[in-house]
């Protein structure tokens, strides 16, 4: 069949190109935007005197019938048609005869597809966010619920100071709080239409795009008409923000891994969420945390993918842009399938709170406060320090650790050591009297959780 562009050429294009340049099997998940950009569209070519309101009435009602026998199932996408643009416009105009060929007056597929992929991401957006959310909302639940747990805190992977479970899960909201920041800030950006730009120089019809940009819900329009049809930074943007809130996810599942192993045991995941070997009968596998680690990879090679075609790319609107939508797409699907997960494999976690406590005893991880106890009784940090140093060695080679030491033992290293040391290296006093803002204490972790639900509703 010739093209609905046929014209200059026969339109008979050659049936691997055919296919090559068809990008209707991606692009036809937009079809509610591009319709509702199109009833906006006839919307303001009437208002603007450019086609008569009934033939304005009549295409907006023709394009609101194809949208439900789109979603009804009654219609079917045409897969030969070239993209969702055309299949739309095409079916449209078997519908209505000739009033269907006025609705492409004024804009170009150029302007039209730069409209539709902001429309079907701001969308998406909206989503993600709620997803976060409620993720950020898991993680405060079980930050409380481990508010008291404690777990050692770790630098270079080695044990380093005593900190709560729930603090330790609290850095995670913090992280996704950014996230949700930034795709809000990605979301303004991406919130200017660019529809009328038209081809890439505007056009000569006396056009509103004003008054469709506000009709679509967009902040403002693009202010050049060449970049309005050649931009995909906000692509890039939103991908440069799924990869940081991947990047989190993806340290997130590796400390599950982790944790979940035979050597930490410090958690155990649900049933649900964790799958066996198929010839190891012990096993039980954290392959949805492994997965989201593994995708993080695939949202990264998404963003690069585009950065990459946008490269050298010239003004105004290539083909090459084409190749925008599988890379975002796959980037949206994939954050939403791995935020989805990892709220229900977060909300079945459970803290093996006595393996966590046990490990959080046996790396001398108090030695810190051992140090600063003297210090408080006034001796230079760098002095204190160094005695505490010596006392671990001794202890590593005696094999035992800061809480076995005899007082009499203490008093060879330092005369200011008293009774009061055992209680003040006890792993509850140090969590509780780290109360500098942010720290691991039980009120300033309940500080951090007030201060997320605040900022969460
Ligand atoms: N399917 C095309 C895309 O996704 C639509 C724009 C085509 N414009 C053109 N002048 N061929 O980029």
């Amino acid at each position: 069949m010739a093209k609905m562009w046929a014209g200059r050429t026969d339109g008979q294009v050659d049936k691997i190109a055919d296919d090559f340049n068809s990008s209707i099997h991606f692009d036809c998940r937009m079809f509610r935007q591009d319709i509702k950009g199109s009833s906006a569209h006839a919307a303001m070519l009437a208002k603007q005197g450019i086609i008569a309101e009934e033939e304005a009435d009549t295409l907006i009602n023709g394009l609101e019938g194809i949208l439900s026998d789109l979603e009804s199932g009654k219609l079917e996408f045409d897969m030969t048609a070239e993209d969702v643009h055309m299949f739309i416009e095409q079916e449209l105009t078997a519908r209505l005869g000739e009033v269907g060929k006025k609705l492409h007056t004024a804009r170009s597929r150029n302007d039209q597809v730069a409209l539709d992929i902001r429309m079907y991401l701001r969308d998406e957006i909206e989503e993600i966010l709620e997803k976060i959310n409620s993720l950020v909302l898991v993680i405060t639940d079980k930050a409380q619920e481990y508010k008291k747990t404690i777990m050692p805190g770790y630098t270079h992977l080695q044990r380093a100071q005593p900190i709560t479970f729930g603090h330790h899960l609290m850095a995670y909201a913090m992280m996704l709080l950014r996230d949700i920041d930034r795709l809000n800030d990605c979301k303004k950006r991406m919130n200017q239409s660019p529809i009328g730009a038209c081809a890439l120089a505007g056009t000569t019809y006396n056009t509103d795009r004003r008054f469709e940009a506000e009709k679509l819900g967009f902040d403002g329009i693009c202010e050049n008409s060449l970049d309005a049809v050649s931009d995909r930074d906000f692509c890039l943007e939103l991908m440069s923000t799924f990869s940081i809130l991947m990047m989190h996810l993806s340290r997130f599942s590796e400390e599950i891994i982790l944790w979940s192993s035979c050597e930490f045991k410090f958690v155990e995941l649900s049933d649900a969420f964790t799958t066996g070997s198929s010839i190891m009968p012990q096993k039980k596998n954290p392959d949805m945390a492994e997965l989201v680690r593994g995708k993080t990879g695939r949202v990264y090679g998404d963003l690069f993918a585009l950065l990459t075609t946008l490269k050298g790319l010239p003004l105004a609107y290539n083909k090459d842009m084409q190749e925008d939508k599988e890379s975002v797409f796959d980037a949206v699907d994939t954050v939403k399938a791995c935020l989805d997960v990892f709220k229900g494999m977060l909300e079945g976690l459970k803290a093996n709170e006595a393996n966590m406590k046990k490990a959080a005893g046996a790396g001398f991880i108090n030695a810190t406060d051992l140090a600063d106890y003297l210090v408080k009784k006034g001796l230079p940090f760098r002095s204190a320090y160094k005695i505490s140093g010596s006392i671990v060695a001794d202890c590593i080679v005696k094999n035992i650790v800061l809480e076995d030491v005899a007082l009499a033992d203490y008093k060879k290293y330092s005369d200011l050591f008293e009774n009061d040391v055992y209680k003040e290296i006890d792993l509850t006093t140090c969590v509780e009297k780290r109360i500098s803002e942010g720290g691991t204490s039980f009120q300033s972790v309940e500080k951090q959780i007030a201060f997320i639900r605040k900022r969460i509703k």
